[in-house]
């Protein structure tokens, strides 16, 4: 049955209804805990005014020092229906949900929220992470259309619930990638449309999978003996980019949209680690498509939950998903090299408990050489913390793991439990620093930390980079590589900021000495780095405004000194919405935010459907922004 209450939940919320938030626990301890952490820079990591007045005393002078590199006056929170960026901005919409990318594509009909028929030739929903390439004189955005807001994608159905496999078919090719010409004119940032770079790829789109596991018993269907040839791409969250210019795709929460038709089948052992129920979560393709029928065909959720390499350049290449960069809530994909030219990709996997991730490549990268088994041939590794401020990359192989090199890709996270890795507070976006060797990973939030453990089995201890039992703010944890070398097996961390609400509590739930009344926030998402080496943070949280939220707002992007600990507000999302993706145009003096899942009246106002939306970002003098 479906509630209406549960339509266009995102993850986040869907989670929070089928498995509330317990109740509170001992704060003290958790204070305790983290104040005996000391990090790189000192006050970065120290609690805020309520933790000093308690007598932890950590809030060192310089911590939040004013900094020259911030080229804006930061902004209060907002509770509005709308956009704010700094004065001396201006923001634009640059493409909406259903905005044609063909010419021959009517407009938008708002009364059945677009064509199903045009669902793949017009730009898809809940836009997410995006990354902009240069070829030749073109600029291409890939971006990523993670899932689907079902009352506003199907607004002529009962409670947005599919009633045909029309309906199914509209969602999915709602769903996957865009790849887009923009380009800038006399009005500001348009879409090219027809442009020969154009292209949607969807949940139908054909695919190869390679790497380890491609061919493995576990990946065979009836329709593919191969185990080698997918059909689509997955809840498409956030991104990367590779040094020879493709883009990466990677795959959330895929679970969603398996089901079972017979729901006294029993359901494979490995899917319980990764939430694949028989009841599914509300998208019903099972009923209407058989390949999500895991009573029919219970190896295709195993052909999901990888990273995807896609080709921006040729609107023909066919993607690949990378098994050997494992299976599991793909966030993001960091890509950096390491000294010697190996390529070292960073992931979180996003939900509560589960891991951080490191692939490092056996090659090194050669800049013009062949680069088609970089992603395919190298080793998975997964973060330990510990306690004094250290940590090791733990090495994912038959010997550490006793599971086969296949099941290593498949079953990451049954692996990564083996070797002893550290449970995180829900690890989104990881960023890394261009000007000095380390990483950021977005620890979102956990209410289950210090309460229960992950889906595995393996307990979530409150400590280390997860200092906060039933963790409602987040932080951000960030690490520095041995030898300034992203492949080293060693690494330093501390934490960059806790969120928190200083004005309310005065213990750990304050948060970090970097917060102040002037930048609350709550769960750090999406990041990235700009070229001068400050750090843009966006947030997927409580929006209410009221409780323990109190003071701020809307979710929003907030930019980070790494040097001084200073963070300051640059801009508000509207109502209901996450802001999540960024990238910059080529010359910087343009940046490319995603607004996810508005309420109305964004962005066409009252009367009309709300509809997730690219927007962009100029300065009025027109100097660069990062
Ligand atoms: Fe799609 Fe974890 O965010
Ligand atoms: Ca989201
Ligand atoms: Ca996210
Ligand atoms: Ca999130």
């Amino acid at each position: 049955m479906h509630d209406p209450d549960v339509l266009s939940l995102s993850a986040d919320e869907w989670d929070e209804l089928h498995d509330p938030r317990p109740g509170d626990c001992d704060f003290d301890r958790v204070v305790a805990l983290a104040m005996s952490r000391r990090g790189f820079l000192s006050g970065v990591v120290a609690f805020g005014s309520g933790a000093a007045a308690m007598g932890f005393g950590a809030v060192l002078p310089g911590a939040v020092e004013a900094s020259e590199r911030f080229g804006f006056t930061p902004i209060p929170a907002q509770t509005d229906g709308t956009v704010h960026v700094p004065e001396g901005y201006d923001w634009q919409v640059l493409v909406r949900w259903g905005d044609p990318l063909f010419e021959d594509v009517a407009a938008f009909d708002n009364a059945v929220g677009g064509a199903a028929g045009d669902a793949d030739r017009v730009f898809g929903e809940n836009t997410d992470g995006m990354e902009l390439f240069t070829v030749g004189d073109r600029h291409l955005i890939a971006v990523n259309h993670e899932y689907v807001n079902r009352d506003v994608n199907l607004p002529q159905r009962m409670d947005g619930v599919p009633e045909k496999l029309e309906d199914v078919r509209k969602l999915q090719n709602l769903q996957g990638v865009t790849v887009m010409e923009v380009s800038q004119g006399p009005d500001g940032w348009q879409v090219v449309k027809d442009s020969p770079y154009t292209r949607r790829i969807t949940q139908l789109t054909p695919m190869r999978i390679s790497g380890p596991a491609a061919g493995h018993d576990l990946l065979r269907t009836d329709a593919d003996p191969s185990g080698s040839e997918a059909l689509g791409t997955f809840n498409n969250c956030g991104s990367g980019r590779t040094p020879w210019g493709t883009y990466l795709t990677c795959e959330e929460n895929f679970n969603g949209y398996f089901g079972a038709t017979d729901e006294a089948a029993a359901l494979a052992e490995d899917y319980a680690r990764y939430g694949i129920r028989a009841e599914g979560r509300g998208y019903d393709y099972h009923k209407y498509d058989a390949r999500f029928d895991v009573s029919k065909n219970p190896g295709e959720p195993r052909r999901a939950g990888y990273v995807v390499e896609i080709d921006p350049a040729d609107p023909k290449s066919v993607p690949v998903k990378r098994s050997a960069l494992g299976r599991f809530k793909h966030e993001n994909a960091e890509v950096v090299l390491a000294r010697d030219g190996r390529v070292v990709v960073y992931m979180g996997d996003d939900e509560r408990g589960e891991f951080l991730y490191k692939f490092v490549s056996d090659a090194a990268y050669v800049p013009g050489g062949d680069t088609a088994a970089l992603l395919d041939e190298g080793t998975l590794h997964v973060a330990q913390f510990h306690e004094d401020g250290t940590g090791r990359w733990l090495p994912l192989t038959p010997e550490t793991t006793g599971m086969t090199l296949p099941e290593i890709c498949i079953l990451t996270r049954q692996a990564a439990s083996k070797v002893g890795a550290t449970t995180m507070d829900r690890p989104e976006w990881v960023a890394v620093n261009p000007v000095m060797a380390e990483g950021y990973c977005a620890l979102t939030n956990n209410k289950n930390r210090g309460i229960k453990p992950n889906a595995g089995g393996d307990e979530t201890p409150v400590g280390g980079p997860n200092p906060r039992a039933e963790n409602l703010y987040g932080q951000i944890v960030r690490w520095r590589p041995k030898g300034a070398d992203h492949a080293a097996e060693a690494f330093d961390w501390d934490l960059y900021v806790m969120a928190g609400n200083p004005a309310l509590h005065q213990d750990a739930r304050a948060g970090s000495a970097n917060i102040n009344a002037g930048n609350l926030f709550n769960s750090p998402d999406g990041m990235a780095f700009d070229s001068s080496g400050l750090l843009w943070i966006q947030t997927d949280g409580d929006d209410g405004n009221d409780g323990d939220f109190a003071g701020m707002g809307n979710n929003q992007m907030l930019v980070g000194d790494p040097v001084s600990g200073r963070i300051e507000r640059f801009m508000t999302g509207p109502k209901g919405s996450e802001v999540t993706g960024l990238c910059w145009s080529a010359d910087r003096r343009a940046m490319f935010v995603g607004i996810q899942h508005p309420d109305a009246p964004f962005p066409d106002g009252e009367g009309r459907l709300p509809r997730s939306s690219i927007v962009v970002i100029t300065r009025r003098d027109g100097a660069v922004l990062g």
